[in-house]
């Protein structure tokens, strides 16, 4: 979308009407531009309400987000610099782009909206404008890339710690680093990393979270998901959850950095969905191997008992096998 949309967008997110003279004098723009801009924001997926007499308003309040009140709240207990878009390809790769051009550590982007968000095994992430949470965070460690395994474990766990915080209690993790919610995805991490082996490492921590999402998105995504305002069942405020998030996100790495993963993996299987369960793991060349989890080790791989004993996973796809499909994710 272009500016003008998401200038409309900020006077929309009262979810009070507007009037289309109002709002062309108010943005410097003809009557015209903000129709067209209107459009816009229909056609990315948001459903405006047109009332002759009244004007333009949203199906309901938005949270926009708000670059002073979050490096406010962020200054307080986090070394986060945060810089906000509007739109962006995607957050991991722009920051990436970013990292390779000498980036301080702790930069964080988060943009209202991705037009080719990212998740893992080439999959996409699908939102509204501003019906996500979409941020990258660029994380410098001195220490080489082969010090990072376990790393998309540990971020897992601050997510689950903030939705609790939230009044979310329910959420799980599914490995390596899906949050879910009553079999739900409601949140990914998509972890990618400059440097070699040995050298300093740069990583790039992305982070999606369902806040808002459309019956259209829900249509588009190929698996059952679920959002934020939908289980809290209220609008949330998305700069208070993002700060929440950055919060836990900085202890957790503080953590991960001095001690490793090995002392949030208790936590990181208390909340582990399929943790005793009998599932199967889609491998990357396709083949498959049935166990019951176990677990995952400190480097984040993945343990599944199988009938040749238990062994470690570092990558694959985890479903329950048929014979546990009480839940099937
Ligand atoms: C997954 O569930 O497969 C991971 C999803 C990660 C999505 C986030 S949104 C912010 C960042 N930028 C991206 O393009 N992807 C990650």
């Amino acid at each position: 979308m272009k500016p003008l949309a998401y200038t409309l967008l900020r006077h929309f997110a009262d979810g009070a009407f507007h009037s289309g003279e109002a709002l062309a004098r108010s943005v410097g723009a003809s009557r015209a531009s903000v129709w067209n801009a209107v459009e816009e924001i229909e056609a990315a997926g948001l459903a405006v309400f047109r009332i002759r007499g009244r004007g333009y308003r949203l199906a309901a309040p938005l949270s926009m987000l708000n670059g002073g009140e979050l490096a406010t709240s962020l200054a307080k207990t986090t070394p986060f610099k945060i810089e906000l878009m509007d739109e962006v390809d995607s957050t991991n790769t722009l920051l990436l782009a970013r990292a390779r051009e000498g980036a301080p550590h702790a930069t964080v982007i988060a943009a209202e909206w991705q037009r080719a968000g990212r998740g893992r095994m080439q999959r996409r992430w699908h939102a509204l404008p501003a019906g996500s949470l979409t941020f990258s965070v660029l994380w410098r460690l001195a220490r080489g890339a082969a010090s990072l395994a376990g790393l998309s474990l540990a971020v897992g766990v601050a997510l689950i710690r903030t939705l609790g915080a939230l009044g979310i209690n329910g959420a799980g993790l599914k490995w390596p680093n899906d949050v879910l919610w009553q079999g739900r995805k409601l949140a990914g991490i998509l972890i990618e990393m400059q440097g070699d082996a040995l050298g300093p490492a740069a990583v790039v921590i992305g982070i999606g979270v369902n806040v808002r999402l459309s019956e259209a998105a829900r249509d588009i995504i190929d698996q059952p998901v679920t959002d934020v305002e939908g289980i809290v069942e209220r609008v949330v405020d998305r700069n208070q959850l993002l700060a929440m998030l950055l919060g836990e996100l900085h202890a957790v790495l503080m953590t991960f950095e001095q001690k490793g993963f090995a002392v949030l993996r208790d936590e990181w299987q208390r909340n582990h969905v399929h943790q005793g369960r009998s599932v199967r793991l889609t491998l990357p060349d396709g083949q498959r191997a049935n166990g019951v989890a176990r677990g995952v080790a400190i480097d984040g791989a993945l343990m599944v008992e199988t009938a040749r004993g238990v062994q470690p996973f570092h990558s694959g796809e985890v479903s329950v096998r048929a014979t546990d499909a009480s839940e099937r994710v």
